[in-house]
């Protein structure tokens, strides 16, 4: 009999990879998945990620083996197959379990005929492993990513595409951001004294990264609303956001609330509205909002058409953290590269000009607003502010750039780094009195 996991794991994917006809987020594919023991749970997780992930280098590895490609009947074998390399090249189970298992996987499938030749590719597969499979590859066959993002990325950052595309590959650390609200020394001892590693980010002054790894719902902390999980890049732009006590401040595209929570514990007596257009997602920002014991305005809305929401009251402040590319957080979402196509930026990059130059309106003289992406493509990020400059003369750019590690005409821009932050970028605009 198959194991549970791995069946689902081949199911799941056949309907998250475009490839294999599928086209839905992993996450909620994930989402769907039926409650598991833990361990099973993991190695789900573990397959779903992971073959997402290196995609690209397993297909290619698996097409040179074969005399004949597999029918395009056989996805669900071909991704068995996938997921049985994976599991041998990056994971710590034993390889003679992992040969045995996928056969057994291809019966349940109802394909029997491909048991043989499953047990043969998985013997061949464990006498290499991913890096001789990889040697003679380029760039983006080895580290699995599209032809056209790879080549955005070669050309934006020649120096650092090679080490942007290796860190897509690496699993994302684990980290939080300590409340505001609670002495941190007190949340951090809970941390240790559950045996978990803790260790202090370099950027923002409440990221800690944990440890090994474990379910969020399993840290202590959590439940009581004294930690949230929020990657170290992605904490900073909530600091920048400038405002009176009382001020009033929006989150433009706020879901699913990272930062609208943060907003709140920064400015306990300011008015935040929470503004996000998909309503499904705005339950998300309630829950988080709920743990955190903080409240806010939540709207539903476009950010781009403010006379459908707008009370007509201008904002000390605006945190933009607008739809993008997510090429800055491509180990977090690795569905994302096989789900994006390449006009699919200049389709953003219009959405992202709309909703700034909508909101800018609303800011009141001498107000900030805080554009954010997790994007490392510059023209959603230094050309987006460059452009809007141009545009608007009442703004002026005043960023702190301390932590940037590359050098661009506007804003912050961080890249991905291993067992550190995200790619991300951020810029603050200032608005004339
Ligand atoms: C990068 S996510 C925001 C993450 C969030 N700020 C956080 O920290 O958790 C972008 C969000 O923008 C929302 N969005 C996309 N287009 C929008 C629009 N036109 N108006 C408002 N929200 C929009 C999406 O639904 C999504 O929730």
């Amino acid at each position: 009999m198959a194991d549970n996991a791995r069946l689902l794991a081949v199911k799941g994917l056949l309907k998250v990879l475009p490839a294999e006809g599928g086209g839905r987020s992993l996450r909620d594919i994930l989402a769907e998945q039926p409650v598991l023991p833990a361990a099973e749970r993991g190695l789900l997780t573990d397959l779903m990620f992971g073959v997402c992930r290196h995609q690209r280098l397993l297909d290619h590895w698996l097409n040179e083996q074969m005399d004949k490609p597999l029918k395009s009947s056989a996805k669900a074998v071909r991704l068995a197959l996938l997921c049985g390399v994976y599991e041998l090249w990056f994971s710590e189970r034993p390889q003679h379990a992992v040969v045995n298992a996928w056969p057994d996987v291809c019966r349940a499938l109802k394909a029997p005929w491909a048991a043989g030749l499953c047990n043969a590719l998985l013997r061949k597969a464990s006498r290499t492993d991913a890096q001789q499979a990889g040697r003679h590859l380029d760039v983006p066959l080895r580290c699995s990513l599209p032809d056209w993002l790879w080549q955005r990325l070669d050309q934006a950052w020649p120096e650092q595409a090679n080490v942007i595309a290796e860190v897509s590959l690496s699993p994302p650390p684990l980290t939080v951001r300590l409340s505001d609200v609670v002495e941190q020394a007190f949340v951090e001892q809970g941390l240790l004294d559950e045996g978990l590693e803790v260790q202090r980010g370099a950027l923002a002054p409440q990221a800690r990264y944990i440890s090994p790894p474990r379910p969020v719902h399993a840290l202590p902390g959590f439940a009581e609303g004294y930690l949230s999980v929020q990657d170290e890049a992605a904490q900073l732009p909530a600091l920048l956001i400038e405002s009176p006590p009382a001020g009033r401040i929006l989150d433009a595209c706020a879901a699913p609330g990272g930062k609208t929570g943060q907003l709140a514990e920064r400015f306990p007596d300011a008015t935040l509205v929470a503004l996000d257009i998909d309503a499904g997602r705005l339950k998300r920002v309630r829950d988080n909002l709920d743990r955190l014991q903080q409240t806010a305005t939540l709207l539903s809305g476009d950010a781009g058409k403010p006379t459908t929401w707008w009370d007509g009251v201008l904002f000390d402040a605006v945190l933009l953290d607008a739809p993008c590319s997510a090429t800055g957080i491509m180990r977090r979402q690795p569905d994302l590269k096989w789900h994006r196509r390449d006009s699919d930026i200049a389709n953003l990059c219009g959405l992202q000009t709309r909703i700034l130059d909508a909101i800018w309106p609303l800011i009141r003289p001498g107000g900030v607003l805080v554009y954010a992406t997790c994007s490392i493509l510059p023209e959603e990020n230094a050309g987006q502010v460059e452009a809007f400059l141009a545009r608007h003369g009442d703004a002026r750019e005043d960023t702190p750039t301390e932590h940037r590690s590359v050098v661009t005409r506007h804003g912050c821009q961080l890249l991905p780094v291993e067992n550190g932050p995200d790619g991300f970028f951020f810029a603050r605009l200032r608005k004339a009195n």
